[in-house]
């Protein structure tokens, strides 16, 4: 594997917004703070996630680290099936 090519590729990768909604997660971030929104409270006022979900996972790791600019393919967490 080369691992040189694959890091300048993973620089490349530019991650800042919700596509479906056109809504850049900055925005969001400024709204989760300003009124203390979680994941659920976001997608019911900007409807964020609750399309296509690709921006799901970005949006949970924007509330826990702040963070609102990605260069990395995030997946969704697993979700523990109860039985
Ligand atoms: S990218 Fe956010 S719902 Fe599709």
């Amino acid at each position: 594997m080369n691992r040189p090519v694959l890091n300048r590729m993973s620089k490349a990768i530019v991650i800042d917004r919700c596509i479906c909604y056109d809504r850049r997660f900055s925005e969001l971030k400024d709204a989760a703070d300003a009124d203390h929104l979680q994941i659920d409270e976001l997608t019911s006022r900007f409807g964020c996630g609750s399309c296509c979900g690709v921006c799901r996972p970005y949006i949970e790791r924007m509330l826990e680290t702040g963070e609102t600019v990605f260069h990395e393919i995030i997946l969704p967490r697993e979700r523990s099936i109860k039985k």
